[in-house]
């Protein structure tokens, strides 16, 4: 059996030798935080893939994020280390779906949360972040009507703040959803100081009594540049790391010890290093998709976050 140590040693040693870069999401386990060459949101790790000079990516994240590095950079290989890590989120709306809804609603104008599989983008106009989702929408053609999927909470969090009515798809984290008004207000109860920040794939009526609402990158760098001491965070779990990490005279508090992603949990040190000695699981996808899914994507990143 290795050590994390020497696990850490050959993870560092694979990644020179195949000229690889690791990508994790900020809700991946803090031992994959730390070997990660890049930490971000899904905004920031689309950016990086699209990018890097790397032969190889290995995305510690879920499937649609590496999907979406796939689509961005189709002659690079990318590795999602563990197979099953997906995305309840994405898995609820699909191909099918969405061409029956714009078959039903002719002109509609689809805006994808990038929480989508590859295939589901295939048929949208543009994708959204969470971290760019507002800038986005609002520059929309304005005679269109819009079909937001999957997330219906971030879809009515963007439609509130930009007076826009917008169809919804029925789509939720189970993660973030979970959150109520009775939570937010109890911390408000035991932390009267602290701002509190959480990601807009909560529920509408708990999105209202927060201060902000935030990408995971953006509640990130909003507690770096506060003069603020105590924060609750209705997001993630895994977001305290970084925030620990590079905040150590501030205070966190999370929403609830439940707010656990288990996808995001699935990639331990040891699958990484399996995951850079066999190059696997390879998201493979087709010519086809790639270039129809990149598409909404680029639409995207040309705006500004
Ligand atoms: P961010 O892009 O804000 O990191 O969110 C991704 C996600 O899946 C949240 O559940
Ligand atoms: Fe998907 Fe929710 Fe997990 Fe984010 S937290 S990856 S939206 S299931």
């Amino acid at each position: 059996m290795l050590t994390d140590a020497q696990i850490i040693e050959r993870i560092k040693t694979l990644k020179k030798v195949k000229n690889a870069v690791i990508l994790a999401h900020n809700y991946s386990l803090g031992e994959i935080q730390d070997i990660a060459d890049f930490c971000g949101d899904s905004l920031e790790l689309s950016i990086k893939a699209a990018e890097t000079t790397a032969d190889m990516i290995i995305f510690c994240g879920v499937r649609f994020m590496a999907e979406t590095a796939k689509i961005l950079s189709p002659d690079k290989k990318v590795v999602l280390p563990v197979s099953t890590a997906g995305c309840d989120m994405a898995d609820m709306v699909d191909l099918e779906k969405v061409r029956r809804m714009k078959q039903e609603n002719p002109g509609l104008y689809v805006v994808a949360y990038v929480n989508t599989t590859a295939e589901t983008k295939t048929e949208c106009d543009i994708c959204v972040t969470s971290g760019n989702a507002l800038n986005v929408v609002k520059n929309l053609p304005q005679d269109r009507e819009i079909l937001f999927l999957p997330d219906r909470n971030l879809g009515s969090f963007c439609a509130a703040q930009l007076g826009r009515v917008m169809k919804l798809y029925e789509g939720y984290c189970p993660v973030h959803n979970r959150f109520t008004v009775s939570m937010i207000e109890k911390r408000k109860k035991e932390y009267p100081n602290a701002e509190v920040l959480i990601h807009p794939e909560a529920p509408a009526d708990v999105v209202a009594l927060a201060d902000h609402a935030l990408s995971t990158g953006k509640i990130l760098s909003h507690v770096k540049n506060s003069d603020k001491k105590e924060f609750i965070i209705a997001t993630e779990l895994g977001i305290l790391h970084r925030l620990e990490k590079e905040n150590p005279d501030k205070r966190f508090i999370l929403i609830s010890p439940e707010a656990v992603c288990p996808h995001m949990k699935l990639a331990r040190l040891q699958d990484l290093l399996r995951a850079m000695e066999e190059e696997t699981e390879e998201i493979v996808l087709s010519r086809e998709i790639c270039e129809k899914a990149v598409v909404p994507i680029r639409r995207m990143l040309e705006f500004k976050s």
